[in-house]
């Protein structure tokens, strides 16, 4: 399975986007384009993006009844993205469903990706608001085991738990990890961090990095620099 690097383009304009995938006039990163953007700029964004000749990580987060998201799903396969994703939280039937709706006519479909627990969530959250009174990392193991039992291609995790997540899942289960930062660099909110080089030992198959790239004083060296520790 190849390795990549997906920036996550987290612009609210169409603008910003474009006026940073100028600065690459070599490469052509995988994007993630997240609901700020989709809902700021509309699917054309998808669409124009990928005519660049991007492969596209739609970062949508679907989370409803079976039925809408078979037919939402559909609508974003019809964009041509490459992967997306959906809460785990959804349930078995609702992840099957989203997998009916994203596949097209001639049998290919996006790779479908789901998220188990929010990072943003504590157990106290877990326990208090969601009344869910097993410890979180067990909670994660088994969403991410509900996701592969669904035939969902992966999760979206921190680089930190990619190798316990193959272990239960198998080497095959897609392994999306945020949470990266280079050795010498800003932290900024995220708490549970990897480099690019850790991420890939860990066993990450897709790294996706934001602001040591976006807001890097040049984005494309700071790209580069993750293609050649976790890539190359
Ligand atoms: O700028 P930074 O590298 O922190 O961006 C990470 C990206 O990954 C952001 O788009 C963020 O929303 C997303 N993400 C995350 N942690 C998660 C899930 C998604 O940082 N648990």
């Amino acid at each position: 399975m190849g390795k990549d690097v997906i920036v996550a383009c987290d612009f609210s304009s169409k603008k910003e986007v474009f006026e940073f995938l100028d600065l690459f006039t070599e490469e052509k990163p995988y994007v993630k384009i997240g609901m700020e953007l989709f809902y700021g700029a509309g699917p054309e964004i998808v669409k124009e993006i990928k005519k660049r000749g991007h492969k596209i990580f739609l970062d949508l987060k679907l989370h409803d009844i079976p039925n809408t998201v078979m037919k939402s799903m559909a609508v974003l396969s019809s964009l041509d993205v490459d992967m997306t994703n959906l809460h785990a939280a959804g349930t078995i039937p609702m992840m099957e469903a989203a997998l009916k709706g994203l596949t097209r006519e001639d049998g290919t479909r996006p790779l479908l990706i789901a998220v188990t627990q929010l990072t943003s969530t504590s157990q106290e959250q877990m326990t208090q608001d969601l009344l869910i009174n097993e410890p979180i990392d067990k909670v994660v193991m088994h969403y991410a085991d509900n996701a592969r039992k669904a035939g969902l291609d992966g999760i979206v995790c921190s680089p930190l738990e990619a190798a316990k997540v193959k272990e239960c899942c198998g080497q095959n289960f897609i392994t999306v990890t945020p949470g990266v930062r280079f050795a010498d660099g800003d932290v900024g909110d995220q708490k549970r961090i990897m480099t690019p080089a850790q991420a890939k030992l860990n066993g990450s198959d897709y790294i996706v990095v934001g602001r040591p790239v976006t807001k890097a004083e040049n984005p494309v060296e700071a790209y580069r620099r993750c293609v050649r520790e976790f890539v190359d």
